[in-house]
């Protein structure tokens, strides 16, 4: 695999860790903290490799319907992951990046949060962005609201001077290209409310593997797959080459490249 050819931005939809604990005769939490195995593998693969921008969906706005005990549980465990990933993030010059209701994360995971946020905001090799307490329809809400402010204040006057641009530049992370790339495992194949405007034009791949099984090598072939794909974003173009000359105006805000 020729190295032009991966992604800019990978998305994974972190799914199956119920099930894989279940399969293996334990407690669906027990999935979960496995799971973060699988995070360390990831983002270790994605800084080798070098590829700029993971987002991982690790909680969405439905999974707070879940019983309370699995909610709790999880808040613990983010907690202890970003508590124990500080230095190894510093080390690898890696910036974390959150998108979501983050607002509705209790006050221990928001404290933690803010300020891994803030002691990575200088690196700039990888940034992994946690999709946590995530929707995204909640986002579009959360664009259009700013509009409606940014219409109160004068800034937005005639409705027809909207664009794409208008909603794409007040999402959660504006900075962020839309993924190239949305993986997700345990054989489920829907979206999720994950990312909705933004995976307009993502390849999107989907494991076997559930996400405690999903390793170095699983994504190394996800990336296979997607560096075979054709992407034409919605031109006759039929050639990776032909995809790539487009520029990026082109393609929205999309990254072809
Ligand atoms: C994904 O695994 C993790 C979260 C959604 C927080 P699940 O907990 O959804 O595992 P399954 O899909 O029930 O196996
Ligand atoms: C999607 O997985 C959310 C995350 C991976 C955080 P779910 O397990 O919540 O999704 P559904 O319910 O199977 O669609
Ligand atoms: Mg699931």
């Amino acid at each position: 695999m020729n190295q032009h050819n991966f992604p800019r931005h990978v998305a994974i939809i972190m799914d199956g860790n119920g099930r894989w604990a279940i399969s293996q005769g334990k407690q669906r939490i027990e999935g979960h903290a496995q799971g973060a195995h699988s995070v360390r593998q990831v983002v270790e693969t994605c800084r080798k490799i070098g590829i700029r921008y993971l987002t991982l969906y690790a909680f969405s706005t439905e999974n707070w319907e879940r019983p309370p005990a699995e909610v709790e549980a999880l808040m613990g465990l983010f907690l202890k992951y970003l508590e124990s990933e500080q230095e190894n993030f510093l080390k690898n010059d890696i910036r974390l990046r959150a998108v979501g209701d983050l607002s509705r994360l209790p006050e221990a995971v928001q404290l933690s949060l803010k300020g891994m946020l803030d002691a990575t905001a200088h690196c700039s090799s990888l940034d992994l962005c946690l999709a946590l307490s995530y929707g995204g329809r909640s986002e579009i809400v959360h664009a259009a609201k700013q509009i409606v402010r940014d219409v109160q204040k004068g800034l937005i006057q005639d409705p027809d001077s909207i664009s794409e641009n208008d909603i794409a530049s007040r999402l959660y992370a504006p900075d962020i290209p839309d993924p190239d790339l949305l993986i997700r495992t345990s054989n489920e194949v829907r979206v999720s409310n994950f990312l909705l405007w933004q995976i307009a034009y993502s390849e999107i791949v989907i494991s076997e593997k559930f996400w405690p099984e999903f390793d170095e090598s699983e994504f190394m072939k996800c990336l296979e797959v997607y560096a075979g794909r054709d992407r034409r974003f919605g031109r006759t173009q039929n050639t990776s080459e032909s995809s790539r000359e487009l520029s990026s105006d082109e393609v929205g805000h999309s990254s072809a490249s």
